[in-house]
């Protein structure tokens, strides 16, 4: 029993090495440049399958506590090594020997409690050290040697003090020492020493510390490119205060604000007075939460470059004379008007979003200014634009997208000539499809008309935008014959993008000029054909979207007139047929795949809504097989008619006279009899006819009247009618002459046949038989029911000797007169 027990233990233990092993086996190679993962396999090695030639290794989540030098084979490729939470206690001396040539070592998230002297110190090419969360209680770490490290994250640790090694001097390249989220309470003049010895141009991040006091002084003559002291301090009091401490510093971007809620929710006038002790370029204002700001909030920043505010309520602001500001940038700052601003010389760049239904009154005399973006303040706007954009003959973007609804003027742009890109998406424009409003816009490269509720109805609307590239214009209508001009010279158009717009036809001349044409975006119309496409000439087109529409299916030659270099084809969500007659279609479509952006969303037509079948699912061998079982059926059905061509070739007699049975059924009964006798014979014993029974029967008293083909027959009538009008219908009685000639005689025997089955539907069977000669009883049997007829019935036999004549004669006058 317990040697079941452990054998089953000792089964499960391979099991696993073999699962671990397998894991380790299977990092995964991420890019071709070696870069390898073995990320979160809970791995105890280095994996054998990793080549040297590795350039970057993420072994983050495993499990290696100690690092020791046989932990890592020899790869001296290796610039990255990532061993993020990889339990970490000990580093020895000697640990990073096989990859010395590392760049960047992050060991973030590990507990380590030792670090040898010489464990960090070998990699003496290491540019980049990440310390994040590993415990650490201040920055005397043993890395004394790495002289070439520029970036040092030390952030979430014990830290308490700014103050770097000395030894730090000689890092001549150093470029970033990041402390958030560390527990930096004091800043004192001493701590900053080796920072301002260093060479400058650093980036210092304090974000995130409960800084309480600042030894005024700590950051003077300190040049840094950029201090990030957002949520940095304790309070804002303290924040007041450091802020003025700062006295002196020189930095090129300065971060500040708040990740989290202050208990204040309003700034003191003074708040940020400290900003004019600061010399900076560059100003970042960040909340999370909003922050009343007052209204003095650009009093010091009037030599700033470039402001940016976020989420600080700024209710009114006053009027500040920018020196040399070059970006303004407010956004979610409940602001009720746009700044009334002008006579900025250097603006540039002037983006205020994000507000709710803020006043613009417009921005004056600012001849640098290129890119206004006032998107997204559901707006209104009386006759705009140049009102409202005076003298900035420079401006080259104006994005008026997201607002309420703006009111063009009649020559909207005039003196925004340079006007390159120009945004009204979901903004309520009306009258651009009117009019040919943009005509002087002759260098404008991007156009967004996209749910402005435009009706194109003019030709001209997009006349003179020669230089246009991307023409958006979703989600608006067309009135008819508007299409084909509309594009007309847009020749540099490479973009245009018409979902949404009720389209149902496309005819090619509406895209003829658009030789440049790439990308073609149709999606959400009605099209159900896409003629246009097998004439288009869009040489240059790549992505052609056509999901959501009425695509039933595409043809044939439609599908090889694509445009060649077309890449990206969607026709996701259409109803496409999925029937064996779309064989082809739904072929092409399960060979293109790797055109549709998701080939999965390319369904077939169901009459549920709710259930999905995939075209690609479709299982195209099936319609092969029904398609097989056609073609076997046809040829069957071929056969079958050959074979029966064939029966009724040979029985052709009995087709015939079952037609002129059913015929004489419908003839009259009624009808009169014109002759005694119809007589059918071989015209090859025409003389025997003629001379005998024509001269006994018709010249003895009485006559009898014969009625015989060669005479009586009505000309031009079909044969087969007289054979029953005249001879059979209008005969009592039918004489039949057989002899050789008549049994070879068709017709004959078609006559007989025919007059012998009409007789018995009428009821009387009285048909007489001479023999004029004898004839084998085997040959009888060819004529239908002529032998069973000479078997039932008496006949008359001509013999030719005069006396039995006379007898012959007698007997045959009898029979033609006898009544029934
Ligand atoms: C990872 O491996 C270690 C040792 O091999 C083990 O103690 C730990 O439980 C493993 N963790 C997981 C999640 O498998
Ligand atoms: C670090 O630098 C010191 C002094 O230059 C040198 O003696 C020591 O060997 C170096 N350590 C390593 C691991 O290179
Ligand atoms: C932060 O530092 C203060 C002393 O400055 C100390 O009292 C406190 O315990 C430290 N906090 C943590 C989480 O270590
Ligand atoms: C700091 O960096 C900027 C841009 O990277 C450079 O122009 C400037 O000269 C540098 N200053 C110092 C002191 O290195
Ligand atoms: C702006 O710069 C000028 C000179 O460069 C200086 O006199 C003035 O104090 C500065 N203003 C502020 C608010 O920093
Ligand atoms: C205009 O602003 C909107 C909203 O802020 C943005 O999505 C869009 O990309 C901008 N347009 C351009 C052309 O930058
Ligand atoms: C099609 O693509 C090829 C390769 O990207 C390119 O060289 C060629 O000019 C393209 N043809 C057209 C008509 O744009």
């Amino acid at each position: 029993m317990t040697a079941i027990c452990t054998d089953r233990g000792m089964f499960l233990y391979v099991v696993l090495i073999l699962v671990q092993n397998g894991n380790g086996e299977g990092c995964t190679q991420i890019r071709k440049n070696g870069h390898y993962s073995c990320g979160g396999r809970n791995l105890t090695y280095i994996p054998t399958s990793i080549p040297s030639s590795v350039e970057m290794l993420d072994f983050s989540f495993n499990f290696l506590p100690t690092l020791q030098r046989t932990v890592f084979p020899q790869l001296y490729n290796l610039k990255l090594l990532d061993l993020t939470r990889c339990h970490i206690h000990h580093i020895t001396d000697d640990a990073f020997h096989n990859v010395k040539n590392v760049t960047t070592l992050i060991l973030t998230g590990n507990p380590i409690s030792y670090t040898g002297l010489d464990g960090l110190n070998s990699l003496h090419k290491l540019h980049r050290l990440v310390l994040v969360d590993t415990g650490l209680s201040s920055l005397n770490v043993q890395f004394s040697n790495l002289t070439e490290l520029r970036e040092l994250n030390v952030g979430t640790n014990n830290v308490q003090s700014v103050a770097l090694p000395p030894f730090m001097i000689n890092f001549r390249d150093f470029s970033s020492l990041d402390l958030h989220a560390n527990n930096i309470s004091i800043l004192r003049v001493n701590d900053t020493n080796v920072l301002r010895q260093m060479k400058g141009n650093i980036t210092l991040i304090l974000s995130r510390n409960p800084i309480l006091f600042i030894e005024p002084g700590a950051f003077q003559n300190l040049h840094l490119r950029e201090l990030n002291i957002r949520s940095a301090f304790i309070s804002l009091d303290a924040q007041r205060d450091g802020l003025k401490a700062l006295v002196g510093l020189n930095v090129g971007k300065l971060i500040i604000g708040s990740y989290r809620a202050h208990h204040a929710k309003t700034t003191e006038t003074n708040d940020l007075d400290g900003l004019c002790l600061i010399n900076y370029e560059e100003f970042y204002f960040y909340q999370n939460q909003w922050l009343d700001l007052s209204s003095h909030v650009f009093r010091c920043m009037v030599n700033a470059t470039k402001i940016t505010l976020k989420r600080g309520r700024i209710r009114v602001i006053e009027p500040v004379s920018f020196r040399q500001l070059k970006e303004l940038y407010i956004g979610k700052n409940g602001l009720e008007e746009i700044p009334q601003l002008s006579n900025i010389q250097s603006l540039e760049k002037f983006v205020v979003v994000d507000n709710d239904q803020v006043l613009f009154r417009g921005l004056r005399d600012m001849p640098s200014l290129r890119h206004v973006d006032l998107s997204r303040n559901l707006m209104s706007l009386r006759s705009c634009c140049f009102e409202y954009f005076r003298d900035t003959p420079n401006i080259r973007h104006i994005n008026l997208s997201l607002n309420a609804n703006i009111m063009l003027l009649a020559k909207p742009f005039s003196g925004l000539d340079l006007l390159e890109v120009l945004d009204f998406h979901h903004t309520e424009i009306g009258v651009v499809g009117q009019f040919g409003l943009l005509q002087n816009l002759k260098y404008l490269k991007y156009l967004d008309l996209s749910y402005t509720s435009n009706t194109f109805g003019s030709t001209s609307s997009f006349y003179g935008l020669t230089s246009l590239k991307v023409l958006k214009i979703a989600g608006n209508a067309f009135q008819k014959e508007t299409l084909g001009y509309l594009f007309e010279n847009l020749i540099a158009l490479e973009v245009l993008d018409m979902s949404n717009c009720d389209i149902d036809r496309l005819v090619w001349r509406d895209f003829r000029d658009l030789q440049r044409l790439q990308h073609l975006l149709l999606s959400q119309n009605r099209l159900m054909v896409l003629d246009f496409l097998a004439q288009t000439n869009l040489p240059s087109l790549t992505r052609l979207a056509l999901d959501q529409n009425g695509i039933t299916s595409i043809p044939q030659n439609t599908l090889q007139n694509l445009p060649k270099n077309l890449s990206i084809f969607d026709i996701s969500f259409n109803p496409i047929n999925c029937l064996c007659t779309q064989r082809d279609f739904i072929q092409w479509i399960i060979e293109h795949q790797k055109m549709f952006p998701k080939p999965h969303n390319v369904l077939c037509k169901t009459l549920q809504t709710d259930s999905k079948m995939r075209a690609i699912d479709f299982d195209v061998e099936s319609c092969i097989h029904a398609q097989i079982l056609t073609v076997v059926l046809s040829m069957c059905a071929v056969l079958l008619f050959v074979f029966a061509s064939v029966l009724a070739y040979r029985f052709q007699f009995y087709l015939r006279y079952s037609c002129v049975l059913l015929r004489g059924y419908r003839a009259s009964r009624q009808q009169e009899c014109s002759y005694d006798a119809f007589v059918i014979y071989s015209s090859k014993d025409e003389s025997w006819v003629m001379d005998e029974l024509v001269e006994n029967l018709e010249n003895g008293i009485p006559p009898i009247h014969l009625c015989l083909h060669v005479r009586d027959f009505e000309a031009g009538k079909a044969i087969t009618s007289n054979i029953i009008d005249e001879g059979i219908m209008g005969s009592r009685k039918i004489i039949v002459v057989i002899s050789k000639h008549f049994i070879e005689s068709s017709w004959c025997r078609f006559e007989f046949e025919v007059a012998q089955s009409w007789l018995v539907t009428q009821g009387n069977a009285n048909i007489i038989i001479i023999i004029l000669e004898d004839v084998e009883e085997e040959k009888t049997k060819k004529v239908f029911g002529l032998h069973k007829h000479l078997k039932k019935n008496t006949y008359l036999k001509w013999s030719g000797k005069p006396i039995s004549n006379m007898r012959f004669w007698i007997r045959l006058r009898k029979a033609v007169m006898m009544r029934n």
